[in-house]
């Protein structure tokens, strides 16, 4: 049974149509890309499967059970959590907190006797802690956790952002653009950890990626979308060669060109395709 069906999605804005008709199915345990051009309705479509926004048209069916009209925290409770593309931390408070904020809706302690580390302290809070320094070595912040969140780079506020994300226990993780902003090195750490919460957490996940080094060394499968429309999906490879990509990314000519120059060959759309700095973007 697939883990996510989204069935037929569509969310207009007004007299824009953000998210056309999407149907999307997410078998357990893949690692999946969502990739297309800016404004192509990518975060758009994540707002819906988590509740941020309610779709005009279309259902998802999560683990089995619909999700359209519940709250985004009941949806997190349902098992989907996710990362946003422009960051969101609790910038005053330490690394550690910010995982164990996560967390709060599966601990049953007074949030706050957590926080403030009182004498008392309980055995569900000490393995509360526990836990939040698991998963802050998983995306290897363990020696920062006492930091604040608002002093850690840029890389490091990405990966802080994974760890929070887990603190829910998610089944399925939704990450939009986690590698933005990132160096190369940055990239390619962040990238191992992705796999990894697969590979090793067993967490299903679904990426948003600009970076095509990223999307093609890790995606099963790819759907593309241009315009609010899935305009494509397949293997790494089925994607890289479709005629109707290269033409989202970088315009009808190239295409046309790739076609008669090497048909079997067509240009690897840009690792990076026109970036504006993502935190000038909004949401
Ligand atoms: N709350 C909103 N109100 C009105 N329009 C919106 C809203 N959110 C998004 N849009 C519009 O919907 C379209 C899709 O935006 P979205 O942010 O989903 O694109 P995206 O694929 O994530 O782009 P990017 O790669 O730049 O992040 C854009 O034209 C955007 O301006
Ligand atoms: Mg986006």
């Amino acid at each position: 049974m697939a883990l996510l069906e989204a069935k037929n999605i569509t969310k207009q804005f007004g007299g824009l149509v953000a998210v056309n008709d999407v149907t999307l199915t997410i078998e357990p345990g893949s690692i999946i890309s969502v990739i297309g051009p800016n404004g192509a309705g990518k975060t758009t479509f994540f707002n819906v499967l988590t509740g941020i926004y309610k779709p005009d048209r279309g259902k998802i069916i999560f683990d089995g059970h619909p999700l359209v009209n519940l709250r985004p925290d009941q949806i997190t409770a349902r098992g989907i959590c996710r990362t946003f593309q422009n960051i969101r931390l609790f910038h005053n408070m330490t690394v550690l907190e910010n995982v164990l904020v996560g967390m709060h809706s599966r601990i049953r302690a007074p949030f706050w006797s957590i926080i403030l580390r009182t004498p008392g302290m309980k055995h569900e809070e000490r393995e509360a802690i526990e836990r939040a320094r698991h998963l802050l070595a998983f995306v290897n912040l363990d020696n920062k956790r006492d930091e604040l969140a608002k002093n850690l780079p840029y890389g490091d506020q990405r990966r802080l952002e994974i760890a929070r994300a887990l603190g829910a226990n998610p089944k399925m993780i939704l990450l939009d653009e986690p590698t933005a902003g990132m160096n190369p090195h940055e990239t390619a750490s962040a990238t191992k950890i992705i796999q990894n919460l697969r590979d090793d957490l067993g967490v299903t996940v679904v990426l948003i990626e600009h970076d095509m080094r990223v999307v093609m060394s890790i995606s099963e499968r790819i759907s593309v979308i241009d315009y609010g429309t899935k305009i494509a999906e397949g293997g790494p490879e089925e994607i890289r060669a479709n005629p109707h990509v290269i033409e989202a990314y970088l315009g009808k000519g190239a295409a046309e060109s790739s076609k008669s120059a090497a048909p079997s060959h067509p240009p690897d759309p840009p690792a990076e395709v026109g970036r504006p700095d993502p935190e000038l973007r909004s949401q």
